[in-house]
């Protein structure tokens, strides 16, 4: 097993078209939150490849047939503060009952522990398939603490979807978690000495909220 076992990247051409245009620096900020829509709406498929179906008596105009339907609880969504909720609108297009919850958390500087700022989670987290969102998986910390949280309120089938991803987060994260597959659409070179992913898109909460 390899770090990157745990690692899909969504090679689809309609993927990769769209996020070459998000990356470019002179995406308007309405453009880059539109196609992380359309790239979740997308990404929706692949990471949902795997979920449970059951069979449910339908009665077509015709007659009555098994029809496959998916089993069990609804999902749950859960997206890491801020920049999560530029996904959340894709995935919600296309997996309308799923549950939605929130995490946020911040760095503790002198202790450097995560402490969570913000957390409302769906009831019932051990029965559902559970996606965590979160666009770029940089240091991977983030990331990782997230799903420590998500894990540590009883959620036991996880999955990661990202949009761009570094080799260093994709380590750090499967190394934490090596039970929760990790979606993305690109793994990109590497990061910079700020954490920036490269060649990567920039800060993609400021982006997708036009906050610079
Ligand atoms: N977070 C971002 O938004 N962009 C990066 O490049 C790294 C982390």
């Amino acid at each position: 097993m390899t770090e990157f076992d745990t690692l899909t990247i969504v090679t689809h051409p309609l993927v990769q078209h769209k996020l070459s245009l998000m990356r470019d620096k002179n995406c308007a900020s309405q453009d880059f939150a539109r196609l992380l829509t359309e790239i979740s709406m997308l990404m929706a498929y692949e990471v949902t490849r795997d979920l449970a179906v059951a069979t449910t008596a339908v009665e077509t105009p015709l007659e009555v047939m098994d029809a496959p339907t998916l089993a069990g609880k609804k999902l749950a969504l859960i997206s890491i503060l801020r920049a999560g909720n530029g996904m959340l609108e894709g995935m919600r297009a296309v997996i309308p009952a799923a549950r939605v919850g929130f995490v946020g958390l911040y760095r503790n500087e002198e202790t450097l522990e995560p402490v969570d700022y913000y957390l409302n989670l769906p009831s019932h987290l051990s029965q559902r398939h559970v996606i965590a969102l979160d666009p770029m998986l940089a240091t991977g910390n983030s990331a990782a603490a997230a799903v420590d949280k998500i894990k540590s309120e009883g959620a036991v089938n996880i999955s990661l979807m990202t949009l761009l991803a570094a080799p260093e987060g994709v380590r750090t994260f499967a190394a934490r978690h090596p039970d929760v597959p990790i979606f993305t659409a690109a793994l990109d070179r590497g990061l910079n000495e700020k954490g920036y992913i490269l060649p990567g898109l920039g800060d993609a909460g400021d982006r997708i909220f036009a906050t610079k």
